[in-house]
């Protein structure tokens, strides 16, 4: 029989704990199940392992049902190791194995793989016709020594955390947020889940003009032009001493670029507000700022206008503002529409 061949191959040191299934994709709620079996396996002294098949159950046993996989059988095997799961068995689902019965099976583990206790999904069937459900399987357990343990599945937003519904979302396009978030941080990678934005300014379709807005600033004592080389540093110490040291270094780049990329509003030649662009060469808008005390009287809207009339004199038919914090200031002012919505994930480095 080649499962009890393929079982052979293996022989584990200790009594095993097991969980049983595909495992594709080892997302955040199979992590979870195996962190379950590990925590179980090390309580009682055992070894954790995972039996896990070549192919899924439904291809096997119908080959004209087309499933795409989110991990391949070398991915999937490493990651479950990668999870520190002490055993990782791969059976292959032939037509013999679907007609092994629930009771042929388990003794096949407990000879092979000295299985002493599943750990499984309330979902969970093993077996011909999958006759070994969660009842059937405890009733077993008891007459045949061992222990079955149940592990709820994992939900997130209220949905379920599983391979189907990642690769439902994938089919629909959702790429960038369930599934990135689902198997992104199978990875170790973790996410604040807030929802930045970037918006989009058609700069030939958006009225651009100032010279009323400066004049009318001009009479109050404001004055708005592009900066100076030699203003660079008073607008970046501007920039950290009112917001943070990230629009600084911003701020700062744009010495590199002749004329500097960056417009200011100055009362008595003290800087009161700045907006920069391209400060990496690529045609995107900001960092911007305005003393509070200045706020609300157009001149952030006229620095912003002055900055994509360079970018569009420049060349460029449009221009991006990344990780835009005040949408509606942006909307109001250009027009600015969404361009793309995207969560941001880090990794911590441990030692
Ligand atoms: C965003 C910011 C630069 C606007 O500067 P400002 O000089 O106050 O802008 P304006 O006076 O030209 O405002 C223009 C219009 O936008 C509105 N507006 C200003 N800030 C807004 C905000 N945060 N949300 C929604 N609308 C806003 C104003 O009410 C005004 O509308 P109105 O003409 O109908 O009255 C300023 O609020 C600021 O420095 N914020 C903190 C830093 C920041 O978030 N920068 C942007 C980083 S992406």
């Amino acid at each position: 029989m080649q499962v009890e061949e393929e079982l052979t191959k293996l022989v584990p040191e200790r009594d095993t704990l097991l969980t049983i299934g595909v495992f594709d994709g080892v997302h955040r709620g199979h992590q979870y199940l195996i962190s379950q079996l590990k925590e179980k396996a090390e309580r009682g002294g055992f070894l954790s392992g995972v039996v896990t098949f070549r192919q899924h159950p439904q291809t096997a046993l119908s080959p004209e049902t087309k499933l795409p996989y989110l991990t391949d059988l070398d991915e999937r095997a490493s990651l479950l190791r990668g999870v520190g799961v002490g055993l990782v068995a791969v059976l292959s689902f032939t037509p013999e194995l679907a007609q092994l019965g629930a009771r042929e099976f388990i003794s096949l583990l407990k000879r092979r793989l000295r299985m002493r206790g599943l750990v499984i999904g309330p979902d969970f069937a093993l077996g011909r016709g999958r006759e070994g459900d969660v009842v059937t399987l405890q009733a077993m357990g008891d007459e045949m020594d061992f222990s079955v343990t149940v592990i709820p599945p994992m939900v997130l937003d209220g949905e379920v955390v599983s391979s189907t519904a990642i690769r439902k979302a994938l089919a629909a396009g959702q790429q960038g947020v369930s599934v990135a978030f689902d198997l992104a941080t199978h990875r170790g990678y973790d996410s604040d889940r807030k929802t930045r934005v970037d918006l989009e300014v058609d700069l030939e379709r958006t009225d651009l003009d100032t010279s009323d807005a400066e004049k009318r600033l001009r009479a109050e004592g404001i004055v708005l032009r592009r900066a100076h080389p030699a203003e660079i540093a008073t607008a970046s110490r501007f920039a950290l001493e009112n917001f943070s040291a990230v629009w600084q270094a911003e701020v700062a780049h744009s010495a590199d670029f002749c004329p500097p990329p960056l417009f200011i509003a100055l009362e008595a030649d003290r800087v009161v507000a700045f907006a920069a662009y391209d400060v990496d060469g690529t045609a995107r808008f900001g960092p911007m700022g305005t003393l509070p005390s200045y706020r609300r009287r157009g001149i952030g809207a006229a620095l912003l206008k002055m900055c994509l009339r360079s970018i569009r004199d420049n060349g460029y038919l449009r221009s991006e503002i990344g990780w835009a914090g005040p949408i509606g200031f942006y909307a109001r002012t250009v027009n600015a529409r969404i361009h793309r919505a995207y969560w941001t994930f880090g990794k911590s480095l441990v030692d």
